[in-house]
């Protein structure tokens, strides 16, 4: 097993990212590490600690707390898309203890880098405010670790915050120039591959009556919100952005990639330019086998 962390702004797509990697025998996720992105700080590690009681995976990951703020722009949050609460706005989840975070994010992502190096595993789901902060304590430490997995960026398709810019780096380009200036073992999840990994509705529900019970409730309550995007064959649907990230992560053969350099733009544009590779791009997707993984490992066995 992979010792693994994700790094997370809970959101939907996020919480199945989360119930994905739990499900995945490959990846052994030691700590969740929250930043703001889709939602507040605050809420994002409150989401993050539901989707680990609604699972329970065993071991339990530590969840330590990030960034409240980019490294220098405002906030901007995606209410909009994945509810005021971030999952649905379903309501009905447990009693929030008064400490749910038991650590700093900084402090887990480093002390993990230096513990596992090539082993380990840095799956960033949000913006990459905790990656730039981890970078500027130790870029060393940070340069060892074995894959830095990212979801975001649009490299040769429309953005989908601004016309040229996805939303993760959009959020915190200043993060994410610095972490592509940094020569870490980037593999990038852009919008050009889960743009090829949207879920349709009756794909999910499917999947979620093979193993009935309180999880799969929860799952179709808290998913319903985000199926709105229109796929190319017509269809509605959920795009998979994190869940995609997390499918690499186990298994890179999901995607075909190529060796790319990229630059961050002042507004989160993710631009190819000439010059040595600081980055592998996923371009291509097998659809079949990462939606039937996906939807295979997304109820966990003991639910
Ligand atoms: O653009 C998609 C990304 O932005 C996903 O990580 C989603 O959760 C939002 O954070
Ligand atoms: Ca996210």
């Amino acid at each position: 097993m992979t010792p693994t962390i994700i790094d997370t702004d809970p959101g939907i797509d996020d919480a199945l990212a989360l119930l994905f990697a739990w499900g995945s025998p490959e990846l052994e996720v030691e700590a969740l590490t929250t930043v703001a992105g889709n939602v507040p700080l605050a809420l994002a590690t409150v989401n993050a600690w539901r989707v680990r009681e609604l699972c329970r995976p065993a071991p339990a990951p530590v969840i330590a707390e990030g960034a409240a703020a980019p490294l220098r722009r405002p906030l901007r949050t995606a209410a909009d898309y994945h509810g005021q609460d971030g999952l649905g706005d379903i309501g009905g989840w447990p009693e929030t203890p008064e400490r749910v975070a038991s650590g700093q994010a900084v402090d887990v992502m480093i002390d993990a880098a230096r513990r596992h190096r090539r082993r380990l595993v840095l799956i960033a789901i949000g913006p990459l405010t905790n990656v730039a902060l981890a970078l500027e304590r130790d870029a060393e430490a940070l340069r060892a670790i074995g894959r830095l997995v990212i979801m975001g960026g649009a490299v040769d398709v429309p953005g989908n915050v601004t016309p040229d810019a996805e939303f993760n780096i959009h959020v915190d380009p200043d993060a994410a120039r610095r972490v592509f200036e940094a020569g870490l073992p980037i593999d990038l999840v852009p919008l050009d591959a889960t743009r090829q990994a949207i879920l349709r509705r009756e794909e999910l529900s499917e999947a979620l009556a093979r193993t009935p019970g309180p999880v799969a409730e929860r799952i179709a309550a808290f998913t319903a919100f985000g199926f709105r995007e229109r796929g190319a064959d017509g269809t509605t649907g959920l795009t998979l952005h994190d869940p995609l990230a997390v499918g690499v992560a186990a298994d890179p053969t999901l995607a075909t990639w190529d060796r790319v350099r990229l630059i961050i733009g002042a507004d989160g544009e993710t631009r190819r330019r000439a010059g040595a590779p600081n980055c592998r791009v996923a371009v291509g997707l097998d659809r079949a086998r990462f939606v039937q993984r996906f939807l295979e490992r997304l109820c966990p066995r003991s639910a």
